[in-house]
């Protein structure tokens, strides 16, 4: 057996320390921005189904094989896949897939950081009573004249990028631990609050069908790929974030339950999202692909129309603020240990430089919904967003989805049987484990791959 690698960076304090943090990584942005948009957008049950098909079939086992070999490995991913590449006696040119992972973190904290800033500016709406009583038209302005003015996102970009380097700073326990074990059982209780309120309010039967009555006429590859690519997005896989969490998990905690945690937890805030926000889309005659405002130009709606909705509105954008939060947190985390390990920096002048380019780089989002919006056509869809949908095409539908097949063939091609059953802590011959490296080795680099060549036209 090899001998266990110390962590070089410190250790959770428990295994609930660990799945708080990456339940705090998986939850945020994605679940309550991106999917009920993203869903509005691919015509609705059809693209939910494919992308929960993906989260079981290519998430959970992704998810499994990343916590895995950040645990082996204990550094940063770029280390991690040389050190455990020289292990198994495979090419050492395995470190760029952990190249990758650290620069995709650091493009999609770019466009990330600048729609956190959207949820920022809601807060400050919020507290000053802007959406009571307003129906779709007033909330809608709201959102337009938001987007539509480069300073004021200048403003609530920066701040949010300021907000991130400070808390990663402060390095993984004290920083990383606090901020995400309070808030995230109150979003969720929020969530709950807002699909009840859909529920005596809204059109729910419609937004439920919407959500999950699969039309396939509706779905293309283009909508395959990007529920794919989100199922990934989603669960913070694919570019080292979990890898890297994972490098700071006590030898003694299970994989496999922690994995399903996990992805459970994630998958069910998400649902919520879309149950809160659809059947307010359909009683107000919104349009359901509406694209990235879509939660910005729902939810208001409701807060103005319920008992207390000031209230309300405010703790949802503060929850919604702390819950990407903790999502920026790990998508620098990657480049900033990197620079520490790697290139020799304090930790404090890694995210001072990892800080100032993401910041620079979030320029481009800035200007993508105001002076510089140019359409362009992927996978055959129409693309109206700029720099911001190609950052998140790129990153969403093409280095993640990447990222997680080469993982995938790592942990099921490269590692030995016995290191994975090793660090998994299961018997070579327990079921689990024969499902878990079937999918690894078949399931996920067959569908990732044909899923992705077929968007893009080439199958
Ligand atoms: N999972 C996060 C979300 O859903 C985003 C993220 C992606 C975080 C990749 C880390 C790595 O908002």
């Amino acid at each position: 057996m090899t001998t266990k690698r110390q962590s070089v960076h410190g250790q959770w304090s428990s295994r609930w320390a660990f799945v708080l943090a990456a339940t705090g990584s998986a939850v945020g942005l994605g679940n309550i921005w991106k999917f009920p948009y993203i869903t509005g957008e691919n015509g609705g049950g059809a693209f939910v189904l494919v992308y929960l098909i993906c989260v079981c079939a290519i998430g959970i086992p992704i998810m499994m094989a990343e916590i895995m070999l950040g645990r082996r490995g204990r550094q940063n991913p770029i280390m991690t896949m040389e050190i455990l590449a020289k292990e198994e006696g495979a090419s050492e040119h395995w470190r760029l897939l952990g190249l990758m992972g650290v620069l995709a973190g650091f493009f999609i904290l770019s466009y990330y950081s600048v729609i956190a800033g959207w949820a920022l500016a809601y807060i400050v709406q919020s507290v000053s009573g802007a959406f009571t009583g307003s129906d779709a038209k007033t909330v809608s302005k709201i959102f337009g004249d938001l987007i539509a003015s480069p300073e004021r996102l200048l403003f609530w970009h920066t701040l949010f990028m300021v907000m991130t380097m400070l808390v990663v700073a402060r390095g993984v326990r004290s920083g990383l631990e606090k901020a995400v074990t309070l808030l995230m059982p109150g979003l969720f209780l929020i969530l709950v609050l807002l699909v009840g309120y859909a529920m005596a309010e809204g059109s729910f039967a419609h937004g439920i069908e919407f959500l999950f009555a699969a039309d396939f006429s509706k779905l293309t590859w283009g909508s395959v790929l990007t529920a794919m690519g989100h199922a990934f997005f989603t669960l913070s896989l694919g570019m080292g974030a979990i890898m890297i969490y994972g490098s700071y998990l006590p030898q003694d905690v299970s994989i496999a339950k922690t994995s399903f945690l996990v992805a459970g937890a994630d998958t069910a805030v998400a649902l919520l999202a879309g149950m809160a926000i659809f059947p307010i889309v359909f009683v107000n005659n919104l349009e359901p692909g509406a694209g990235p405002g879509l939660v910005f130009q729902t939810l208001p709606i409701a807060f103005g129309q319920m008992p207390g909705g000031v209230i309300v509105a405010t703790l949802f954008f503060v929850m919604l603020v702390f819950a990407a939060w903790s999502s920026a947190i790990s998508l620098i985390e990657p480049a900033v240990t990197w620079l520490v390990e790697r290139k020799g920096m304090t930790r404090h002048m890694a995210c001072v430089v990892a800080g100032i380019a993401t910041w620079l780089l979030g320029i481009m989002t800035v200007l993508s919904f105001n002076k510089w919006a140019f359409t362009f056509t992927f996978a055959g869809e129409e693309k109206t967003g700029g720099a911001f949908d190609i950052l998140d095409i790129l990153t969403a539908n093409i280095m993640l989805p990447l990222g997680g097949l080469l993982i995938a063939v790592f942990a099921g091609w490269i590692m030995s049987k016995k290191s994975t059953t090793d660090e998994l802590g299961m018997e070579q011959t327990y079921s689990g484990y024969l499902i878990w490296r079937f999918l690894v080795r078949y399931i996920t680099p067959v569908a990732v791959s044909i899923i992705m060549l077929k968007a893009v036209g080439i199958l």
